[in-house]
């Protein structure tokens, strides 16, 4: 198993980014990244399952070739890690948090989770999206928190 979490805050002028999508909204994340707070969480997540550190370390926030890059590219970049690590491995299934005070998202889980399964190649039926608010308590906050299994080949 494999549990990572990420926040940004939400500034006017930049795109929402939720699952490798872009998201209708008025303000997004400020990130040196596409800021994309659940392929982040997913990411460390599919790290943290082998000890391999995080995205911070491998996607130095420092280093100007890594500025805008897209986060689905940061999680195969983590599946080519794992791959390298430990040889053929398959999301079993993912459990995500989103918090998120606006805009309201549920009409969207279903594209939203159809995004996500495809971008790690598994069924979007194995992909489950819990939205939460903060209950006015963070509304310049976008945070999402990733609970994953792994699956090895047998041998
Ligand atoms: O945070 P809370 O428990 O009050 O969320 C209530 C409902 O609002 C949940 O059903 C959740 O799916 C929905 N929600 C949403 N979009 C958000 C935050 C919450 O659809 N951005
Ligand atoms: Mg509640």
């Amino acid at each position: 198993m494999g549990h990572g979490q990420d926040a940004h805050r939400l500034v006017a002028g930049r795109p929402l980014w939720l699952g490798g999508l872009e998201i209708p909204a008025e303000r997004g994340a400020d990130a040196h990244s596409d800021g994309d707070p659940l392929l982040h969480a997913l990411a460390d997540a599919l790290l943290s399952a082998f000890a391999l550190g995080d995205i911070g370390q491998l996607f130095p926030p420092s280093d100007p070739a890594f500025a805008g890059i897209a986060s689905r590219e940061i999680v195969a970049h983590a599946l080519e890690k794992i791959a390298a690590h430990a040889g053929a491995v398959t999301v079993g299934n993912v459990a995500a948090v989103v918090t998120l005070d606006s805009p309201k998202l549920g009409d969207q889980r279903k594209r939203i989770a159809a995004s996500v399964a495809s971008i790690i190649g598994i069924e979007p039926d194995r992909v489950g999206i819990t939205f939460k608010t903060s209950e006015g308590m963070a509304l310049d906050h976008v945070q999402a928190s990733v609970v994953l299994t792994l699956i090895g080949e047998p041998g």
